[in-house]
């Protein structure tokens, strides 16, 4: 009897549980610790799990990540390679990566935190406005989240490039690529967004080097995961004016330690690793799907690959 193992620390497993009794009936759903007989465990469905607890079940034949990011599962030293890892590609989590990204955008651009201060002492100025034209954004990810957030800025006017690992052609977008491409891409990112994903080669990314290369004063909004954020850098480059505004979604450390100066920050705006929750039915649905696929024979969408780490 096919068997689920459900372990996130931070999903309810509620509406993952009634999909699973309402679509596969057949399938026992278990919610980690209850794991019960690890040898009938034969499918797992997981956020971030007790580090060689994946290595303890021996039948398991496909993980699906509750995620689209996988860093968190694959950096388990014990991680079972050879079993077949599946991330959530789109899956509901597009729209709201872009709506975050634009949120930051908007904020920025349209100078909503300075007319606040404003607003708070009394005063009434106007500010010089900028055309989106004359906006230059840079997006770091050219996969299901950069391309989407780069073509939505495109299509409202703004002056848009993207970065990727391996060239990409996008319609109103300039791209640039791999390493010999990042220092001419960050050159012209007033507002850079990071949607990458944490691997080896873009572990502490967003360093004091790499804030050095953009063209100063402007923002960066970060959404990708917190091991790409040197904390210190970013703080550094604040104070230096280097750059003016950052919204934050993922840290190096999270929950966000309560000592942590970015909480107070006038130019910080922290969130709570939001900016997409699998909430929608389309999550449940595509692993629904996923788990449908692998059972008879077909691909089931996004099989990680383990070495890239993405
Ligand atoms: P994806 O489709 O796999 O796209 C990843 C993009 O990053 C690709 O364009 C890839 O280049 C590029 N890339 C990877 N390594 C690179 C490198 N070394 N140099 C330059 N570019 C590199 O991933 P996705 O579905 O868009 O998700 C991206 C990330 O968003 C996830 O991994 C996760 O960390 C994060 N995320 C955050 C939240 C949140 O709530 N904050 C929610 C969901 C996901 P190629 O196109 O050449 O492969
Ligand atoms: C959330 O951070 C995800 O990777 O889906």
């Amino acid at each position: 009897m096919p068997t689920l193992l459900f372990a996130s620390g931070i999903d309810d497993p509620a509406p993952w549980q009634a999909a699973f009794a309402k679509h596969r009936p057949d399938v026992r759903f278990r919610v980690w610790p209850d794991v019960g007989d690890p040898e009938e465990i034969t499918h797992a469905l997981i956020w971030r799990i007790e580090e060689g607890a994946l290595r303890k079940l021996p039948n398991v034949k496909a993980i699906f990540a509750l995620g689209a990011g996988i860093d968190q599962i694959i950096r388990d030293a014990t991680f079972p390679r050879d079993v077949p890892l599946f991330r959530l590609v789109d899956a509901g989590l597009r729209e709201q990566m872009t709506e975050y990204a634009l949120y930051g955008v908007l904020h920025w651009h349209r100078q909503m935190g300075q007319y606040a201060r404003q607003q708070a002492a009394g005063e009434w100025r106007m500010l010089e406005a900028v055309h989106p034209s004359h906006r230059r954004i840079g997006v770091m990810g050219l996969g299901v989240f950069g391309m989407d957030i780069a073509r939505t800025l495109a299509a409202m006017g703004y002056d848009v490039a993207g970065w990727s690992r391996t060239p990409k052609t996008l319609d109103g977008v300039e791209g640039f690529a791999g390493p010999d491409g990042l220092e001419a891409f960050l050159g012209r990112s007033e507002i850079l967004i990071n949607v990458l994903p944490l691997t080896d080669e873009t572990r502490g990314i967003l360093s004091g080097r790499l804030f050095a290369s953009l063209p100063g004063g402007g923002a960066l909004i970060h959404l990708g995961r917190g091991g790409h954020l040197v904390e210190a850098d970013l703080l550094a480059a604040l104070e230096g004016k280097q750059l003016d505004w950052a919204m934050l979604d993922v840290f190096p450390t999270e929950p966000l330690p309560a000592d942590s100066p970015l909480w107070a920050h006038p130019r910080v705006f922290v969130t709570p690793h939001v900016a997409a929750q699998p909430v929608s039915d389309a999550a449940t649905s595509v692993v629904l799907d996923n788990f449908n696929r692998f059972e008879r024979g077909e691909e089931p969408s996004g099989r990680v690959n383990i070495a890239a780490g993405y």
